[in-house]
């Protein structure tokens, strides 16, 4: 047996102005989306913002429900949307940013297993890769492409 050492490409920035333009006014969509997250239960709003080849954007929110596991996350509410819409149209990019009590949070909200599981599935089924904003107002992380956010992901052969 050997360790194999897998690596992935993370870029940071310590705010929106490092940002390439089209970068920040996509998370600047995000962000403006978490005001659309109905989240009584966790009061942890989440927007999302998906750019499409066609320049669409597709807004999406967190939209939880008091039986807890019927709620969605807003990449997957976005990413959905979008793809029943305009079912023929690659997703470019997603941006993701989170808010407490109206207040945007310094870090970056990562999206949970199953939303970059989804994210995979959008960027295999259009052979292009994804690039994920994910903000913060102190901190910002990208990815080029889903598969820095889930190595050894699994599909079905
Ligand atoms: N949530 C998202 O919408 N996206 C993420 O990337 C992480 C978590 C939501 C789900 C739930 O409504 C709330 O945030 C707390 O987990």
């Amino acid at each position: 047996m050997k360790e194999v050492k897998l690596e992935i490409t993370v870029y940071e920035a310590d705010g929106i102005h490092e940002l390439q333009e089209a970068d920040a006014a996509l998370l600047k969509e995000a962000t403006a989306a978490t005001k659309q997250s109905y989240a009584p239960y966790s009061k942890f709003n989440v927007g999302a913002a998906v750019l499409m080849e066609n320049g669409e954007i597709i807004y999406g929110s967190n939209q939880e429900n008091a039986a807890y596991p019927s709620g969605l996350c807003a990449e997957r509410v976005a990413l959905f949307y979008a793809n029943s819409h305009f079912p023929n149209v690659p997703v470019k990019a997603i941006a993701v940013n989170s808010a407490v009590n109206g207040k945007d949070n310094d870090d970056p909200v990562f999206p949970c297993g199953d939303c970059r599981q989804v994210l995979l599935e959008c960027e295999n089924r259009f052979g292009k890769p994804i690039k994920v904003i994910m903000g913060g107002v102190k901190n910002i992380k990208i990815v080029k492409g889903v598969k820095d956010l889930l190595p050894l992901s699994f599909v079905l052969k």
